[in-house]
């Protein structure tokens, strides 16, 4: 796709860092500048969102401009190959993480209330793929985060996503979660301190990210979530003790 102003002029360096401001480092110029920079910046950011859903099968796009301008706890990294269309520069991939609040269930069935860091999308243009670009974004973005791959939860991992990182991470088998997020068996050993429920947990979960769906309202998915301090640390009305670890 055609950008308004060339990919280089806006995004100086070979992987950018965004956030809702839509304003890359380095970025200057007047009013008028900016908002021609955004409406540019935009346009690619909707590009490939799109690609990036379509390429994962969804029937929703997880990126576009709009998204990130009302999450203001995401960040996006963009790619760009600064050779690309004549020294114009383009961009081949996104990376878009976020903390969410999560209930996610370790090997022995037991659940814990996490805030990991989460990968909500991750997409590298068709023609450009296997050439290491997608470790490239994850590398950057573990040292950016200061946070290493087994922490992360994966939103929805394809199989590529899957092969990616037992080819560049040794991550043999993600445990996949009912809420569609699945992490490293490590995963849990890598929290410092997480509280085990005394029995069984339950099977509800909360719906977040990508395949999370409006559902009506549930006591019992209330005292799960919260609903403020009632449930850190205290014996539920389920009997279940929990923890809550914000984990950064
Ligand atoms: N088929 C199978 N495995 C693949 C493919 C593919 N087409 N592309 C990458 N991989 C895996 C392989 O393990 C590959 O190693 P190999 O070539 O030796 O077999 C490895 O990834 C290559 O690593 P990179 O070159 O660093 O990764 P790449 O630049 O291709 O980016 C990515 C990986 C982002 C998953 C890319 O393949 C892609 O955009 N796929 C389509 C969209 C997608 O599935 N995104 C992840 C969704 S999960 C989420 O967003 C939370």
């Amino acid at each position: 796709m055609e950008w308004t102003v060339p990919v280089n002029d806006i995004l100086k360096n070979q992987i950018t860092k965004l956030n809702s401001s839509l304003i890359p480092p380095g970025f200057h110029g007047d009013v008028r500048a900016v908002r021609v920079m955004q409406d540019s910046l935009s346009k690619v950011i909707d590009h490939l969102g799109e690609q990036s859903a379509t390429a994962q099968g969804l029937n929703k796009v997880i990126t576009t401009a709009e998204k990130l301008r009302n999450s203001p706890t995401h960040i996006l990294y963009l790619l760009k190959d600064f050779k690309a269309k004549g020294g114009k520069g383009e961009v081949i991939g996104l990376l878009k993480v976020g903390h969410k609040h999560l209930f996610l269930f370790d090997e022995h069935d037991k659940v814990c209330e996490v805030e990991p860091l989460c990968v909500l999308d991750f997409y590298v243009v068709p023609d450009r793929q296997r050439h290491g670009y997608g470790k490239l974004l994850i590398d950057f973005m573990l040292l950016d985060t200061e946070t290493s791959i087994e922490k992360l939860a994966i939103d929805g991992p394809s199989p590529k996503m899957e092969q990616f990182l037992r080819k560049n991470y040794g991550v043999d088998k993600l445990m996949h979660q009912k809420n569609n997020f699945a992490v490293s068996p490590q995963f849990f050993a890598a929290v410092p301190e997480i509280s085990k429920l005394q029995r069984k947990a339950p099977v509800a979960t909360p719906a977040v990210g990508r395949f999370a769906a409006s559902k009506p309202h549930s006591a019992i998915a209330t005292v799960i979530h919260g609903g403020g301090s009632t449930a850190q640390y205290q014996q539920t009305t389920n009997g279940f003790n929990h923890c809550r670890v914000n984990w950064h």
